[in-house]
Protein backbone atom coordinates (compact mmCIF):
# COMPACT_ATOMS: atom_id res chain seq x y z
CA UNK A 1 0.00 0.00 0.00
CA UNK A 2 2.54 2.22 0.85
CA UNK A 3 4.86 1.26 -2.01
CA UNK A 4 1.84 2.02 -4.15
CA UNK A 5 1.17 5.38 -3.08
CA UNK A 6 4.88 6.54 -3.58
CA UNK A 7 4.61 5.09 -7.02
CA UNK A 8 1.64 7.27 -7.84
CA UNK A 9 3.02 10.45 -6.13
CA UNK A 10 6.29 9.68 -7.75
CA UNK A 11 4.17 9.75 -11.34
CA UNK A 12 2.26 12.35 -10.53
CA UNK A 13 5.08 14.63 -9.58
CA UNK A 14 6.86 13.27 -13.40
CA UNK A 15 3.45 14.50 -14.96
CA UNK A 16 3.44 17.58 -13.41
CA UNK A 17 6.92 18.75 -14.31
CA UNK A 18 6.28 17.68 -17.81
CA UNK A 19 3.16 19.78 -17.99
CA UNK A 20 4.42 22.69 -16.36
CA UNK A 21 7.34 22.48 -18.54
CA UNK A 22 4.46 23.14 -21.30
CA UNK A 23 3.04 25.76 -19.24
CA UNK A 24 5.99 27.72 -18.99
CA UNK A 25 6.64 27.22 -23.17
CA UNK A 26 2.89 28.83 -23.30
CA UNK A 27 2.92 31.13 -21.12
CA UNK A 28 3.80 33.98 -22.07
CA UNK A 29 0.88 34.82 -24.10
CA UNK A 30 -1.40 32.61 -22.32
CA UNK A 31 -4.73 32.85 -23.20
CA UNK A 32 -7.50 32.84 -20.67
CA UNK A 33 -8.20 29.30 -20.32
CA UNK A 34 -10.09 28.56 -17.11
CA UNK A 35 -10.42 24.90 -16.26
CA UNK A 36 -13.44 25.83 -13.82
CA UNK A 37 -15.46 27.68 -16.34
CA UNK A 38 -14.83 24.92 -18.82
CA UNK A 39 -16.33 22.49 -16.68
CA UNK A 40 -19.20 24.56 -16.02
CA UNK A 41 -19.54 24.88 -19.29
CA UNK A 42 -19.66 21.40 -20.67
CA UNK A 43 -22.79 20.99 -17.75
CA UNK A 44 -24.67 24.02 -19.44
CA UNK A 45 -23.86 22.47 -23.05
CA UNK A 46 -24.58 18.91 -21.77
CA UNK A 47 -28.30 20.15 -20.36
CA UNK A 48 -29.15 21.47 -23.92
CA UNK A 49 -29.01 17.89 -24.81
CA UNK A 50 -32.56 17.10 -22.81
CA UNK A 51 -35.38 16.01 -24.46
CA UNK A 52 -37.73 17.06 -22.24
CA UNK A 53 -38.10 20.91 -22.93
CA UNK A 54 -40.70 22.06 -19.81
CA UNK A 55 -37.85 20.59 -18.01
CA UNK A 56 -35.24 22.40 -19.67
CA UNK A 57 -36.69 25.38 -19.57
CA UNK A 58 -37.44 25.47 -16.12
CA UNK A 59 -34.24 23.98 -15.25
CA UNK A 60 -35.47 21.36 -13.50
CA UNK A 61 -33.72 18.85 -15.76
CA UNK A 62 -31.51 16.30 -14.55
CA UNK A 63 -28.02 17.73 -15.94
CA UNK A 64 -29.92 20.89 -14.60
CA UNK A 65 -28.03 21.54 -11.70
CA UNK A 66 -24.28 21.36 -9.80
CA UNK A 67 -21.90 24.11 -11.45
CA UNK A 68 -25.39 25.31 -13.14
CA UNK A 69 -27.68 25.69 -10.21
CA UNK A 70 -29.86 28.37 -9.65
CA UNK A 71 -29.60 29.14 -13.81
CA UNK A 72 -32.64 30.88 -15.04
CA UNK A 73 -33.70 30.57 -18.74
CA UNK A 74 -35.18 33.40 -20.46
CA UNK A 75 -35.61 32.17 -24.16
CA UNK A 76 -35.45 28.79 -25.22
CA UNK A 77 -35.59 28.24 -29.29
CA UNK A 78 -36.04 25.16 -31.53
CA UNK A 79 -36.25 24.87 -34.61
CA UNK A 80 -38.74 22.83 -36.41
CA UNK A 81 -38.42 23.78 -39.51
CA UNK A 82 -36.09 21.54 -41.14
CA UNK A 83 -38.17 19.06 -39.74
CA UNK A 84 -40.96 19.36 -41.72
CA UNK A 85 -38.63 19.29 -44.25
CA UNK A 86 -37.26 15.61 -43.45
CA UNK A 87 -40.59 14.07 -42.60
CA UNK A 88 -42.71 13.95 -45.51
CA UNK A 89 -44.67 12.39 -43.54
CA UNK A 90 -46.35 15.89 -41.63
CA UNK A 91 -47.21 18.08 -43.77
CA UNK A 92 -46.68 21.50 -43.29
CA UNK A 93 -49.14 23.52 -40.87
CA UNK A 94 -51.06 20.13 -39.63
CA UNK A 95 -48.09 19.68 -37.22
CA UNK A 96 -47.85 22.99 -35.27
CA UNK A 97 -51.36 22.90 -34.10
CA UNK A 98 -50.44 19.62 -32.75
CA UNK A 99 -48.17 21.28 -30.53
CA UNK A 100 -51.09 23.77 -28.79
CA UNK A 101 -53.82 21.58 -28.60
CA UNK A 102 -51.72 18.33 -26.56
CA UNK A 103 -48.68 19.50 -25.76
CA UNK A 104 -47.61 15.95 -25.74
CA UNK A 105 -45.59 15.44 -27.95
CA UNK A 106 -43.35 12.73 -29.03
CA UNK A 107 -42.31 13.01 -32.56
CA UNK A 108 -39.25 11.82 -33.90
CA UNK A 109 -38.31 15.29 -35.28
CA UNK A 110 -34.71 16.64 -36.79
CA UNK A 111 -34.27 19.98 -34.66
CA UNK A 112 -31.80 22.30 -34.01
CA UNK A 113 -32.04 24.34 -30.30
CA UNK A 114 -30.39 26.92 -27.95
CA UNK A 115 -31.40 28.34 -24.83
CA UNK A 116 -30.26 32.11 -23.54
CA UNK A 117 -30.44 32.44 -20.07
CA UNK A 118 -29.11 34.16 -17.07
CA UNK A 119 -26.42 32.96 -14.49
CA UNK A 120 -26.13 34.88 -11.12
CA UNK A 121 -23.14 33.21 -10.38
CA UNK A 122 -21.23 34.17 -13.18
CA UNK A 123 -23.41 37.15 -14.16
CA UNK A 124 -23.19 36.84 -17.03
CA UNK A 125 -25.53 35.65 -20.07
CA UNK A 126 -25.07 31.93 -21.31
CA UNK A 127 -25.81 30.80 -24.94
CA UNK A 128 -26.05 27.33 -25.38
CA UNK A 129 -26.85 25.01 -28.51
CA UNK A 130 -27.91 22.00 -29.84
CA UNK A 131 -26.86 20.88 -33.37
CA UNK A 132 -28.87 19.06 -35.65
CA UNK A 133 -27.24 15.36 -36.44
CA UNK A 134 -29.46 13.50 -38.00
CA UNK A 135 -30.80 10.36 -36.95
CA UNK A 136 -27.22 8.62 -36.55
CA UNK A 137 -24.13 10.44 -35.74
CA UNK A 138 -21.90 8.13 -37.62
CA UNK A 139 -23.64 9.25 -41.00
CA UNK A 140 -23.17 13.07 -39.99
CA UNK A 141 -19.82 11.87 -38.80
CA UNK A 142 -19.07 10.16 -42.93
CA UNK A 143 -20.76 13.08 -44.29
CA UNK A 144 -18.06 15.31 -42.43
CA UNK A 145 -15.44 13.86 -44.56
CA UNK A 146 -16.91 15.66 -48.11
CA UNK A 147 -18.45 19.23 -46.57
CA UNK A 148 -16.68 21.64 -49.00
CA UNK A 149 -15.79 25.40 -48.26
CA UNK A 150 -18.72 26.44 -50.63
CA UNK A 151 -19.61 29.42 -49.41
CA UNK A 152 -17.44 33.29 -49.05
CA UNK A 153 -18.45 34.70 -45.48
CA UNK A 154 -19.62 37.27 -46.09
CA UNK A 155 -17.67 40.76 -45.59
CA UNK A 156 -14.52 38.89 -45.51
CA UNK A 157 -12.13 38.36 -48.54
CA UNK A 158 -11.17 35.35 -49.30
CA UNK A 159 -12.93 34.08 -46.27
CA UNK A 160 -14.25 30.37 -46.90
CA UNK A 161 -17.15 28.56 -45.04
CA UNK A 162 -19.07 25.45 -45.02
CA UNK A 163 -22.44 26.62 -45.47
CA UNK A 164 -24.44 23.85 -43.98
CA UNK A 165 -22.78 25.35 -40.40
CA UNK A 166 -23.15 28.69 -41.55
CA UNK A 167 -26.90 28.57 -42.56
CA UNK A 168 -27.75 25.92 -39.40
CA UNK A 169 -27.28 29.26 -37.38
CA UNK A 170 -27.63 32.18 -39.98
CA UNK A 171 -30.54 30.87 -41.75
CA UNK A 172 -32.60 29.83 -38.86
CA UNK A 173 -34.96 31.24 -36.74
CA UNK A 174 -32.10 30.52 -33.56
CA UNK A 175 -30.37 33.84 -34.86
CA UNK A 176 -32.86 36.39 -34.09
CA UNK A 177 -34.05 34.31 -31.03
CA UNK A 178 -31.04 34.40 -29.61
CA UNK A 179 -30.01 37.81 -30.18
CA UNK A 180 -33.59 38.53 -29.04
CA UNK A 181 -32.67 36.75 -25.88
CA UNK A 182 -29.48 38.47 -25.29
CA UNK A 183 -30.98 41.79 -25.66
CA UNK A 184 -33.22 40.91 -23.22
CA UNK A 185 -31.11 39.67 -20.43
CA UNK A 186 -29.25 41.87 -20.73
CA UNK A 187 -31.50 44.88 -20.54
CA UNK A 188 -32.50 43.18 -17.55
CA UNK A 189 -28.78 42.49 -15.86
CA UNK A 190 -27.13 45.05 -17.40
CA UNK A 191 -24.15 44.92 -19.64
CA UNK A 192 -22.76 41.90 -18.18
CA UNK A 193 -20.64 38.98 -20.50
CA UNK A 194 -22.08 37.20 -22.98
CA UNK A 195 -20.62 33.24 -23.01
CA UNK A 196 -21.65 31.24 -26.44
CA UNK A 197 -21.06 26.99 -26.01
CA UNK A 198 -22.17 24.19 -27.72
CA UNK A 199 -20.79 21.00 -28.69
CA UNK A 200 -20.19 18.83 -32.07
CA UNK A 201 -22.45 21.02 -34.76
CA UNK A 202 -23.86 22.98 -31.56
CA UNK A 203 -19.88 24.13 -31.55
CA UNK A 204 -19.98 25.12 -35.05
CA UNK A 205 -22.73 26.79 -34.98
CA UNK A 206 -22.20 28.47 -31.72
CA UNK A 207 -18.78 30.08 -33.11
CA UNK A 208 -20.87 31.44 -36.43
CA UNK A 209 -23.00 33.09 -33.54
CA UNK A 210 -19.98 34.71 -31.22
CA UNK A 211 -18.53 35.92 -34.78
CA UNK A 212 -21.91 36.93 -35.30
CA UNK A 213 -22.54 39.19 -32.16
CA UNK A 214 -19.07 40.79 -32.17
CA UNK A 215 -19.34 41.10 -35.93
CA UNK A 216 -22.57 42.03 -36.66
CA UNK A 217 -23.89 43.55 -33.76
CA UNK A 218 -20.88 45.07 -32.32
CA UNK A 219 -21.32 43.36 -29.14
CA UNK A 220 -18.22 42.93 -26.61
CA UNK A 221 -17.45 41.22 -23.82
CA UNK A 222 -18.23 37.90 -25.98
CA UNK A 223 -16.53 34.64 -24.60
CA UNK A 224 -16.38 31.28 -26.74
CA UNK A 225 -15.91 27.72 -25.51
CA UNK A 226 -16.78 24.98 -27.37
CA UNK A 227 -16.45 21.21 -26.72
CA UNK A 228 -15.60 18.91 -30.06
CA UNK A 229 -16.72 20.79 -32.64
CA UNK A 230 -15.64 20.47 -36.12
CA UNK A 231 -13.86 22.43 -38.54
CA UNK A 232 -15.97 25.25 -40.32
CA UNK A 233 -13.85 27.33 -42.63
CA UNK A 234 -10.16 27.99 -44.40
CA UNK A 235 -7.24 29.56 -42.94
CA UNK A 236 -8.06 33.00 -43.67
CA UNK A 237 -11.51 32.66 -41.87
CA UNK A 238 -9.38 31.53 -39.12
CA UNK A 239 -7.42 34.53 -38.81
CA UNK A 240 -10.02 37.13 -39.18
CA UNK A 241 -12.05 34.51 -36.11
CA UNK A 242 -8.70 34.72 -34.19
CA UNK A 243 -8.44 38.66 -34.32
CA UNK A 244 -12.15 39.13 -33.43
CA UNK A 245 -12.09 36.18 -30.73
CA UNK A 246 -8.72 35.82 -29.73
CA UNK A 247 -9.82 34.26 -26.37
CA UNK A 248 -11.82 31.48 -27.85
CA UNK A 249 -11.42 27.92 -27.16
CA UNK A 250 -11.86 24.73 -28.57
CA UNK A 251 -11.94 21.79 -26.29
CA UNK A 252 -10.95 18.25 -28.07
CA UNK A 253 -11.11 15.38 -26.25
CA UNK A 254 -8.61 12.82 -26.49
CA UNK A 255 -9.50 10.43 -29.83
CA UNK A 256 -12.76 12.08 -30.44
CA UNK A 257 -12.67 11.92 -34.78
CA UNK A 258 -14.81 15.27 -34.92
CA UNK A 259 -12.45 17.74 -34.16
CA UNK A 260 -10.22 16.01 -37.29
CA UNK A 261 -13.26 17.11 -39.38
CA UNK A 262 -13.64 18.07 -42.47
CA UNK A 263 -10.07 17.14 -43.25
CA UNK A 264 -7.38 19.61 -42.70
CA UNK A 265 -4.46 18.53 -45.57
CA UNK A 266 -1.11 19.60 -44.40
CA UNK A 267 0.27 20.06 -47.47
CA UNK A 268 -1.99 22.25 -48.40
CA UNK A 269 -2.93 24.36 -45.39
CA UNK A 270 -4.53 27.61 -47.29
CA UNK A 271 -6.62 25.44 -49.44
CA UNK A 272 -8.45 23.19 -46.83
CA UNK A 273 -10.49 23.73 -43.64
CA UNK A 274 -8.36 25.37 -40.72
CA UNK A 275 -9.33 25.09 -37.39
CA UNK A 276 -8.98 28.82 -35.71
CA UNK A 277 -7.23 28.95 -32.23
CA UNK A 278 -7.04 27.61 -29.37
CA UNK A 279 -7.24 24.15 -28.70
CA UNK A 280 -6.93 22.59 -25.06
CA UNK A 281 -6.20 18.81 -25.74
CA UNK A 282 -7.85 16.87 -22.80
CA UNK A 283 -6.63 13.32 -22.74
CA UNK A 284 -4.43 11.06 -20.75
CA UNK A 285 -1.33 10.47 -19.74
CA UNK A 286 0.36 8.08 -17.34
CA UNK A 287 0.78 4.65 -17.45
CA UNK A 288 -2.24 1.61 -17.11
CA UNK A 289 -3.72 2.76 -13.71
CA UNK A 290 -1.39 5.78 -13.26
CA UNK A 291 -3.28 7.53 -15.28
CA UNK A 292 -3.56 11.10 -15.39
CA UNK A 293 -6.14 13.68 -17.51
CA UNK A 294 -4.59 16.77 -18.76
CA UNK A 295 -5.59 19.81 -20.39
CA UNK A 296 -3.16 20.58 -22.71
CA UNK A 297 -3.31 24.57 -24.26
CA UNK A 298 -2.23 24.45 -27.50
CA UNK A 299 -0.44 26.79 -29.74
CA UNK A 300 -2.43 29.83 -31.38
CA UNK A 301 -1.93 28.17 -34.86
CA UNK A 302 -5.09 26.38 -34.66
CA UNK A 303 -3.45 23.05 -35.68
CA UNK A 304 -1.06 22.38 -33.65
CA UNK A 305 0.61 19.14 -34.98
CA UNK A 306 1.09 18.17 -30.85
CA UNK A 307 -2.53 18.51 -29.82
CA UNK A 308 -5.00 16.34 -31.11
CA UNK A 309 -3.55 16.69 -33.98
CA UNK A 310 -0.48 13.98 -33.01
CA UNK A 311 -3.24 11.17 -32.29
CA UNK A 312 -5.21 9.20 -34.67
CA UNK A 313 -8.78 10.74 -33.85
CA UNK A 314 -11.12 8.03 -34.95
CA UNK A 315 -13.10 7.64 -31.81
CA UNK A 316 -17.18 8.41 -31.01
CA UNK A 317 -16.90 7.26 -27.65
CA UNK A 318 -14.65 10.33 -26.72
CA UNK A 319 -16.73 12.81 -28.86
CA UNK A 320 -19.85 12.30 -26.66
CA UNK A 321 -17.91 12.51 -23.28
CA UNK A 322 -16.17 15.58 -22.07
CA UNK A 323 -14.63 16.64 -19.30
CA UNK A 324 -16.35 13.83 -17.33
CA UNK A 325 -19.74 14.77 -18.73
CA UNK A 326 -21.90 12.86 -21.29
CA UNK A 327 -22.99 15.02 -23.98
CA UNK A 328 -25.75 13.45 -25.60
CA UNK A 329 -29.20 12.66 -25.31
CA UNK A 330 -30.83 10.37 -23.15
CA UNK A 331 -33.33 8.57 -25.81
CA UNK A 332 -32.02 6.33 -28.92
CA UNK A 333 -33.40 8.64 -32.04
CA UNK A 334 -31.76 11.30 -29.82
CA UNK A 335 -34.60 14.18 -31.90
CA UNK A 336 -37.43 13.75 -29.99
CA UNK A 337 -39.25 16.70 -28.65
CA UNK A 338 -41.22 15.73 -25.22
CA UNK A 339 -43.21 18.06 -23.35
CA UNK A 340 -45.95 16.67 -21.33
CA UNK A 341 -46.76 19.67 -19.10
CA UNK A 342 -49.26 22.00 -20.14
CA UNK A 343 -48.33 24.69 -17.48
CA UNK A 344 -46.34 26.17 -20.39
CA UNK A 345 -49.16 26.60 -22.60
CA UNK A 346 -48.84 30.49 -22.77
CA UNK A 347 -45.41 30.90 -23.04
CA UNK A 348 -45.03 29.18 -26.39
CA UNK A 349 -45.07 30.98 -29.79
CA UNK A 350 -44.25 29.47 -33.06
CA UNK A 351 -42.66 31.84 -35.34
CA UNK A 352 -41.79 30.97 -38.51
CA UNK A 353 -41.61 27.56 -37.90
CA UNK A 354 -39.89 27.85 -34.13
CA UNK A 355 -41.22 27.02 -30.89
CA UNK A 356 -39.76 29.53 -28.62
CA UNK A 357 -40.50 29.50 -25.22
CA UNK A 358 -39.68 32.46 -23.37
CA UNK A 359 -40.38 34.55 -20.38
CA UNK A 360 -39.66 38.08 -18.66
CA UNK A 361 -36.08 37.97 -17.04
CA UNK A 362 -36.44 37.65 -13.07
CA UNK A 363 -39.97 35.95 -12.91
CA UNK A 364 -39.90 33.10 -10.98
CA UNK A 365 -41.41 29.86 -12.35
CA UNK A 366 -44.21 29.91 -9.61
CA UNK A 367 -44.58 33.28 -10.67
CA UNK A 368 -44.48 32.03 -14.53
CA UNK A 369 -47.05 29.14 -13.29
CA UNK A 370 -49.69 31.52 -11.58
CA UNK A 371 -49.56 34.17 -14.59
CA UNK A 372 -51.86 32.44 -16.26
C1 LIG B 1 -12.78 30.65 -13.46
O1 LIG B 1 -14.17 30.53 -13.69
C2 LIG B 1 -14.91 30.43 -12.52
C3 LIG B 1 -16.35 30.14 -12.95
O2 LIG B 1 -16.83 31.11 -13.79
C4 LIG B 1 -14.78 31.71 -11.72
O3 LIG B 1 -15.54 31.62 -10.53
C5 LIG B 1 -13.32 31.92 -11.39
O4 LIG B 1 -13.15 33.17 -10.75
C6 LIG B 1 -12.47 31.90 -12.66
N1 LIG B 1 -11.07 31.94 -12.31
C7 LIG B 1 -10.23 32.83 -12.83
C8 LIG B 1 -8.82 32.70 -12.39
O5 LIG B 1 -10.59 33.69 -13.59
C1 LIG C 1 -29.36 31.91 -46.62
O1 LIG C 1 -30.59 32.39 -47.13
C2 LIG C 1 -30.44 33.45 -48.08
C3 LIG C 1 -31.81 33.99 -48.41
O2 LIG C 1 -32.72 32.95 -48.56
C4 LIG C 1 -29.70 32.93 -49.31
O3 LIG C 1 -29.52 33.95 -50.25
C5 LIG C 1 -28.33 32.41 -48.86
O4 LIG C 1 -27.65 31.84 -49.95
C6 LIG C 1 -28.48 31.37 -47.76
N1 LIG C 1 -27.16 31.08 -47.27
C7 LIG C 1 -26.68 29.85 -47.24
C8 LIG C 1 -25.29 29.73 -46.77
O5 LIG C 1 -27.31 28.86 -47.55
Amino acid sequence: MERRRWLQAAVLMCLLLLCSGRELKNKRQAPAYNSTLAKTLAEYTSAVYTNDLSQLFTWTCEKCGDLTEGFEVIDLIIDVKNCLEVIPSIHGLSFLPLIYSSFTLMLIVLMSQAYVGFASDMSAVVVAFRGTQENSIQNWIEDLFWKQLDFDYPGMTEAKVHSGFYSAYHNTTLRDGVINGIQKTREAYGNIPIMVTGHSMGGAMASFCALDLIVNYGLEDVTLLTFGQPRIGNAVFASHFKKYLPNAIRVTNAHDIVPHLPPYYQYFPQKTYHHFPREVWVHNIGLDSLVYPIEQICDDSGEDPTCSRSVSGNSVQDHIHYLGISMHSESRGSCRIVTDDNMLRHKVDTVDGAIVFSKQPGLSVDQLLSTQ
